[in-house]
């Protein structure tokens, strides 16, 4: 019998079966390929009990990650925090805070890119190459120079300096272009077959996802062997949504919980909102959002690859999605961080903001247990916070 954790990879749109031994990127039908594992054997050794004594990396749940020899920089196990300070101020007093800014280069990208990088390697990739809104880049490019591989990093010339400064650093060729993350998209497909670059953009390989669903195996493993109610998440790509939604199906099928899951709140930037107005208008998939623009440059994602799978799991988990505008993002931000000690992206500034719109309306109530995503650290956005702290 294969040891191999991943058993085969999977069309999330047709169902069509691939090999997961070779590379792999799309289905035949433009949509996305999703790891599937041998849950009941990996159900047999992943328990909350034998948790306790392993490292305190996301790698801890190694049966439901890619095989290969890991490339790691420490990603996971990021704090739970409880925030009753600012949750006093919604009358949420069961709000926390994962805070992800604790990650190698300060974001969740980093859990993504561990194991798109783990896999990379093992499929002797020479050369990585990535569009980005900056945070993917930076991870990308970090986790390149650790498996000792080198990368391209493509990104609008407005991205955020901290982010091509450490793509930089960290030794990738870095592109700036004029234009969006989806014309950076585009130089990368255009190129990719050409200069034998291993395209790790965001749902155009199977792995990213499998890094980003540890966000959901840990709340669980935090809360001590159960979930929230509410998760609110800030949705550019929709990666971190999509990932987290397909761990609770792979812990549902491994008797860890039953079919209840948290209610998923995709969170978007007034100025780029594809899935909220696609939500709002009750489609099934999202349109090109024209003229994006927002200072949270994480959630300028015009045409996310995964709208459709995030439309269904917002359907599926009776979730929601809603808009914040960046002066919001930015007034919450300094509240999060001068009643919590925490400092954070725009982005996930942004879920404080409608965090307190659904305590309002009452869609969120009072004795609900609510996680905010924190999706990076706010030291990296110093063009943002100068324009917002100067009194
Ligand atoms: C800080 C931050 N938050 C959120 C996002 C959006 O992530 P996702 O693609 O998982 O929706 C990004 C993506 O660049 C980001 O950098
Ligand atoms: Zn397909």
């Amino acid at each position: 019998m294969s040891k191999r954790n991943v058993v085969e990879l999977e069309c999330s749109a047709c169902g069509k079966k691939y090999d997961a031994r070779v590379e792999q990127h799309l289905c035949t039908c433009g949509k996305p390929l999703f790891a599937r594992y041998d849950l009941k054997r990996a159900a047999g050794t992943l328990t909350l009990a034998s948790l306790v004594n392993r490292p305190r990396t996301l790698w801890r749940y190694a049966e439901v990650l890619p095989d290969g020899a890991v490339v790691t920089l420490g990603e996971g196990m990021t704090p739970l925090l409880r925030v009753a300070r600012l949750g006093a101020t919604m009358k949420l007093p069961r709000l926390y805070v994962k805070d992800e800014g604790l990650n190698p280069t300060g974001s969740f990208k980093a859990r993504g890119m561990t194991a798109a990088v783990t896999r990379a390697k093992q499929l002797v990739a020479k050369t990585v190459a990535a569009p980005t809104a900056g945070n993917a880049g930076g991870a990308l490019a970090a986790y390149a120079a650790a498996a000792g591989i080198s990368a391209v990093i493509v990104m609008p010339a407005d991205t955020p300096a901290a982010n091509v400064m450490e793509c930089r650093a960290f030794g990738a060729q870095v592109v700036l272009l004029d234009g969006l993350i989806s014309d950076c998209g585009k130089y990368v497909a255009e190129r990719k077959d050409r200069e034998g670059w291993y395209d790790v953009s965001t749902l155009k390989e199977p792995y990213r996802v499998e890094g980003k669903k540890t966000m959901g195996y840990e709340l669980w493993e935090q809360f001590g062997g159960k979930l929230p109610d509410v998760i609110l998440y800030p949705t550019g790509g929709g990666v971190g949504l999509i990932g987290m939604c397909k761990g609770f199906d792979e812990m549902q099928e491994m008797g860890w919980i039953g079919p209840e899951r948290p209610r998923m709140v995709a969170v978007q930037a007034e100025g780029c909102a594809p899935i909220v107005k696609a939500w709002k208008e009750e489609r099934v998939a999202a349109e090109f959002f024209a003229n994006a623009a927002t200072l949270a440059s994480g959630l300028r994602v015009p045409g996310p690859l995964g709208d459709v799978l995030i439309l269904r799991m917002l359907r599926q988990t009776r979730g929601t999605a809603l808009t914040v505008t960046d002066e919001e993002m930015l007034e919450a931000g300094r509240e999060l961080a001068s009643l919590e000690g925490i400092f954070a992206a725009p982005e996930g500034a942004a879920t404080v903001v409608a965090a307190r719109k659904l305590a309002d309306s009452g869609w969120i109530k009072a004795e609900e247990t609510v996680v905010l995503f924190n999706t990076g650290t706010g030291y990296k956005y110093a063009e943002a916070w100068q324009r917002a702290l100067r009194s």
